[in-house]
């Protein structure tokens, strides 16, 4: 039997959540998980999700987006969808992902600096969303793109980072069902230093391409330069899909540690596209990972 995090919750909490969750229900996250293969593994809590985190644009202290992006104004917001489409426009998040079509979707998390997650999203597949803007037969890439608001993020004021924070993907990457545009987790909007109140979710890749906090999306017959690829080519490459045997120059891809697990789980193995490469690994065929990483 497949669970949803909402079975494993206490009734009295459950019933305090928002009315996202009405239009949820098991069936919802049912194929999510079983397509997965996440039977078995434990969410992290929201405590951990919300508390450990990289969001560079209020710091690069694990504990600095908790502490700092409460002030980011995340309403009203708009996300601009422009290029190769035949609607171009700006659109409201309550658009792109409105309450009553948003699924929980439970998806580990793998980031580039070896440690993990797990952690149930509620979003819209981008395919969804891509294919309403009507994306037009020359376009082969999506850039994605965070806010630029150095008043409200202190990260920015820094130039630590070639802001605002980019991130791109190949056009079938970006239209995989597994895609998504996620604005919330655990049944309520997403929290800001999750990147509210929309951000990319690509589980098998690393969690530096899962862009946060997004205001654009740009349909485009190029590839994209993506922030840490032009910050440091030789270590996070454009595709930077989960690869065990793909080291980082500086450490090893082969093991991950699960937040929360403690201080005496052991580290765990990494798979290949962080457990996806059953949907995934088509895209891949023929290409040389090692080389394009
Ligand atoms: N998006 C923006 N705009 N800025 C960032 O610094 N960090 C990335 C990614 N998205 C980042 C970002 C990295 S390195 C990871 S691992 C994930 O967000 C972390 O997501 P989480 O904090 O929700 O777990």
């Amino acid at each position: 039997m497949k669970l949803t995090w909402s079975d494993v919750t206490p009734r009295s909490v459950y019933l305090n959540r928002r009315a996202v969750l009405a239009g949820l229900g098991a069936v919802a996250a049912a194929p999510a998980l079983a397509a997965t293969g996440l039977a078995g593994e434990t969410l992290n809590s929201l405590e951990e999700i919300t508390n450990y985190n990289n969001f560079y644009e209020f710091g690069t202290g694990k504990e600095d987006p908790a502490r700092h992006a409460g002030g980011l104004t995340t309403e009203p917001w708009t996300v601009k969808i422009d290029g190769l489409v035949d609607r171009p426009g700006s659109y409201a998040v309550s658009d792109l992902a409105p309450d009553n079509v948003v699924e929980e979707r439970i998806y580990r998390l793998r980031c580039v600096e070896a440690w993990s997650m797990v952690i149930p999203w509620l979003g819209v597949p981008l395919e969804d969303v891509l294919s309403r803007a009507g994306v037009q037969p020359g376009a082969k890439f999506v850039a994605f793109q965070t806010l630029l608001r150095p008043e409200e993020m202190p990260g920015q004021r820094v130039p630590m980072l070639d802001w605002p924070y980019r991130e791109g993907l190949r056009l079938d990457e970006a239209m995989h069902p597994l895609t998504l545009l996620a604005t919330g987790l655990y049944g309520k909007p997403l929290p800001n230093q999750n990147g509210a109140p929309i951000r990319l979710v690509v589980p098998w890749k690393y969690g530096f391409k899962s862009i946060k906090s997004v205001v654009r999306i740009t349909l485009t017959d190029r590839q994209p330069v993506a922030t840490w690829q032009a910050m440091q080519p030789s270590e996070y490459g454009f595709y930077a899909n989960v690869n065990p045997t793909v080291d980082h120059p500086r450490w090893s891809q082969a093991t991950e540690r699960r937040i929360g697990a403690g201080l005496f789980a052991g580290r765990e193995e990494t798979l290949m596209f962080n457990g996806y490469a059953d949907q995934v690994a088509g895209m891949y065929a023929g290409m040389d990972l090692a080389r394009d990483y």
